[in-house]
Order: C-alpha cells, then structure tokens, then sequence
C-alpha cells in the first residue's frame, strides 16, 4: 500500500476530523499495517474500537 500512499500523508489527511486519528497513535505511531483495518473485499473496521470506545 505504502508504494502508493505515504502513511505520513495519509496520518495528515485524517487529522482534525473532531476523533481520534486511526492512522496515528502513541501505541505504533503510523506503523499499523493497512489490511488490519482495510479489507479489499469485506467491510472495512477500526481496530482502534477493540479497547477504545471513541
Ligand atoms: C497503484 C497505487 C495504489 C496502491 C498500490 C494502493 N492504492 Fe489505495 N488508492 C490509490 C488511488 C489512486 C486512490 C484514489 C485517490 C485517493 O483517494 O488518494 C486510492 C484510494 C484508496 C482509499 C480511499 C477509498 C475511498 O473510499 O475513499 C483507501 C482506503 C485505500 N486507497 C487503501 C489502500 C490500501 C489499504 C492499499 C493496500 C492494500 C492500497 N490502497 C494500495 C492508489 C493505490
Ligand atoms: C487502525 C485502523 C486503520 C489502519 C491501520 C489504517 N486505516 Fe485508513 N482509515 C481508517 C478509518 C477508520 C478511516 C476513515 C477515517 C475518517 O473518516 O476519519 C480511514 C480512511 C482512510 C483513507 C481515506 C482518507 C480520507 O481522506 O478520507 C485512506 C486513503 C486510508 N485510510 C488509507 C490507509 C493506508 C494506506 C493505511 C496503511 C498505511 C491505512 N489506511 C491504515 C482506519 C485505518
Ligand atoms: C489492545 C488495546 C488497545 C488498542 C487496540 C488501541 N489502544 Fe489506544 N490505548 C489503550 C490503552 C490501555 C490506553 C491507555 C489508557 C487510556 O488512556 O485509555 C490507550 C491510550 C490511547 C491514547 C491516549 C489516551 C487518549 O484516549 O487520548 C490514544 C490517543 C490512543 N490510545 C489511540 C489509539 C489508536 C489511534 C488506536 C488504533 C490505531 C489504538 N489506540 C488502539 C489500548 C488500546
């Protein structure tokens, strides 16, 4: 995905959006791999949500 997508960039685009960043976080910084949240062809799902109630 990274060949396409800067994580940087993407953890800038989905800033300030009145929530917590999914692309960003003190736990791994930018380094959550895509596919834990994107699936190509199922639903996407934040995994963020397992233990945050955001
Ligand atoms: C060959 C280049 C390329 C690769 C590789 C790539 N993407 Fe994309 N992706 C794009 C382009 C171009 C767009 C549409 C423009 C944009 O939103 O930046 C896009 C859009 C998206 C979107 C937004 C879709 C929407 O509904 O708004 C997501 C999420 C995404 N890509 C995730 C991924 C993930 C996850 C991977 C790896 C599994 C990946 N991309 C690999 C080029 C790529
Ligand atoms: C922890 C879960 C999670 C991970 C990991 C994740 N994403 Fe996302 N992604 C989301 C969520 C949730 C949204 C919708 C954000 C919003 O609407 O505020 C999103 C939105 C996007 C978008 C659309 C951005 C826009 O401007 O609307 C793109 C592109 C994207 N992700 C690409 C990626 C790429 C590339 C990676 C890996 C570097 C990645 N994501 C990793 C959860 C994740
Ligand atoms: C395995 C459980 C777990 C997952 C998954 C998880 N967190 Fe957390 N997170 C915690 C715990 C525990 C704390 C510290 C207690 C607290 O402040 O809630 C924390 C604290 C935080 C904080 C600082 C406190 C706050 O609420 O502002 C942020 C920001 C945060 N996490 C973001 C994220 C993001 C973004 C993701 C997804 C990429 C994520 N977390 C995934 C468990 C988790």
């Amino acid at each position: 995905c990274a060949a396409c997508h800067d994580p940087a960039e993407v953890a800038k685009s989905t800033a300030d959006r009145g929530r917590k960043n999914p692309h960003i976080s003190p736990h791994w910084g930018t380094e959550v791999p895509c596919w834990v949240c994107h699936k190509e062809h199922a639903k996407d799902e934040n995994y963020c949500l397992i233990c945050h109630t955001w």
